[in-house]
């Protein structure tokens, strides 16, 4: 075969021929339970991929570590099985056998000092055996009430620095349960580990269209004027889903829908859309920037809550066609529960920028489809020319960047209908991933892994955002919760979600789902 066939199919494609091979310094991943659901969906088929796409280092190692007692063997099979399943592309038979020949296993309880011990011999072990020190990256993909103890037994045996290598950890959400946890789950973290060396994963930062709302901020001369108070009169945010609960209410039913997507991924959404232009797309930068604008956004009284969040719950309904049970019907939820799939919230940034621009969010579960975008609408034109019947159809710009399922961004420009009126009709411009650049996205994972392993944080959450994102959600949860029999609102699966969350939009309307 030529060196020109063997090459990955996105070389040829002159549209992406941005995507350079950075160099990655040998690597040993160290994934705290591995076998479970999210290794098993999103980190090994990731992992795969890179290896697929050539991206990952020369050597690069991983070792599972779980309570079940598997041989290297065993778990080899597993990942085996695991990429085979979710990998978005069909594995090659050559590229995973290669990288598995480097997967290893320990087993153990979190909280079993040995486990540790024969961590550390494992890892140098590997050291040895790959001929180079590589770099560390303890992933820990298990409950948050593990992240304690397993970092704390890191740093007692040593494994936390390193004078020859870069010891990193990355936490999966959730990132505490409140501020008063978050805070205390940084400061356990940060007894071993400093802030630089910590990635808090947010997977909608590693997904395309959420860094390609940066590229068309500040990429564009076009927008950025327009960014503001003066020209845009209001923002709507969605993250709708028709799925759902599925077998998570062990978790959901303590997490709800604001702890579980907008004190996360949506305010992420928010800050990037809001935040001023960061000098450089480099880590400090941009997390300074997103900082200032959340703690630009003033955090309700609890009497001021009711009149800026709604909470609702699904009931039975049918979602694309077939029959859904109600929330409270769900395996593993109360019977009584008040826990909200659906949350919607209005917020203001109080700064120069955008004072008296609300932001509207909104998300849940069994909703009428899957849908991810953010919604910028311009103020009206201050003057119509078109009088008369035919005038109805000159409706303020809108900028709607969607993440999910589609990904694209469209802008709407008024436009004469052909003919001998003077009608105006909305029209859109569009710009699709797929089409334009021939390539499918990688997914979020990927990319976030493979930042881990370069020692880049830009897209992942300072202990100082997490603080400034639970500041604005801890006291929406704290009038939620005082409140106990106020019923919680309704809404039929796969309908547009409840009618009370009309009334958060000032005579607005949702957008369609
Ligand atoms: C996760 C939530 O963080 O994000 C899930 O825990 C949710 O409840 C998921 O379904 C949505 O992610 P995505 O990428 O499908 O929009």
């Amino acid at each position: 075969m030529s060196v020109a066939e063997s090459e990955p199919v996105e070389a040829e494609n002159p549209l992406v021929a941005g995507l350079e091979r950075q160099p990655v310094r040998s690597t040993a991943m160290v994934i705290f339970g591995a076998v479970g659901d999210l290794a098993s969906r999103k980190l090994l088929p990731g992992i795969y991929n890179l290896a697929h796409e050539g991206a990952l280092p020369e050597r690069i190692a991983l070792i599972g570590v779980s309570r079940g007692k598997l041989s290297d063997e065993d778990f080899r099979a597993s990942a085996r099985e695991a990429i085979e399943r979710f990998s978005r592309r069909r594995p090659d038979p050559d590229v995973l056998a290669g990288l598995l020949e480097n997967f290893r296993y320990v087993q153990g309880a979190f909280d079993d000092d040995t486990l540790y011990a024969r961590l550390a011999e494992t890892l140098t072990g590997l050291d040895q055996s790959l001929g180079t020190q590589l770099n560390r990256i303890f992933y820990l993909s298990t409950a948050p009430e593990f992240f304690p103890t397993i970092t704390g037994r890191l740093g007692a045996q040593g494994l936390s620095s390193s004078e020859d290598a870069e010891v990193r950890v990355v936490i999966e959400k959730p990132i505490g349960y409140d501020l008063a946890s978050a805070r205390a789950q940084t400061e356990s973290v940060h007894q071993y580990f400093e802030e630089s060396q910590v990635f808090r994963i947010d997977h909608y930062l590693g997904k395309e269209t959420v860094q390609n709302l940066m590229a068309l901020r500040f990429a564009n001369a076009l927008f950025e004027p327009v960014w503001n108070r003066n020209f845009i009169d209001n923002v709507q945010i969605t993250a709708a889903e028709d799925i759902g609960i599925g077998t998570r209410a062990g978790y959901y039913e303590g997490a709800g829908a604001l702890r579980d997507l907008v004190q996360n991924h949506m305010l992420q959404l928010l800050a990037l859309l809001a935040m001023e232009p960061p000098t450089e797309f480099e880590a400090n930068r941009l997390r300074d920037e997103k900082v200032k604008v959340l703690e630009a956004i003033a955090p309700p009284a609890l009497d001021e809550v009711a009149a800026m969040a709604v909470r609702a719950q699904y009931g039975p309904g049918v979602v694309s066609g077939a029959e859904a049970a109600g929330y409270r019907d769900e395996p593993g939820v109360a019977a009584d529960s008040r826990t909200e799939t659906y949350a919607a919230l209005r917020l203001y940034i109080n700064n120069w920028r955008w004072a008296g621009v609300p932001f509207y969010l909104r998300t849940g579960k069994r909703l009428a489809r899957k849908l991810t975008e953010i919604a910028v609408t311009l103020r009206p034109v201050p003057h119509s020319a078109f009088q008369g019947p035919d005038s109805g159809g000159v409706q303020p710009n809108q900028v709607i960047l969607t993440l999910q399922p589609d990904e694209a961004v469209s802008v709407s420009l008024g436009a004469k209908v052909p003919g001998t009126k003077m009608q105006i009709r909305p029209v859109n411009m569009e710009f699709h991933y797929g089409t334009s650049f021939l390539s499918e996205s990688p997914e979020a994972y990927e990319r976030l892994i493979l930042d881990v392993m370069r020692g880049d944080a830009t897209l992942f959450t300072r202990a100082d955002e997490v603080e400034a994102l639970w500041r604005i959600i801890d006291p929406i949860l704290a009038a939620w919760e005082l409140d106990t029999d106020t019923p919680i609102p309704q809404y039929a699966a796969g309908s547009a979600g409840p009618v009370q969350a009309v009334e958060l939009l000032d005579g607005r309307a949702w957008r369609r789902l």
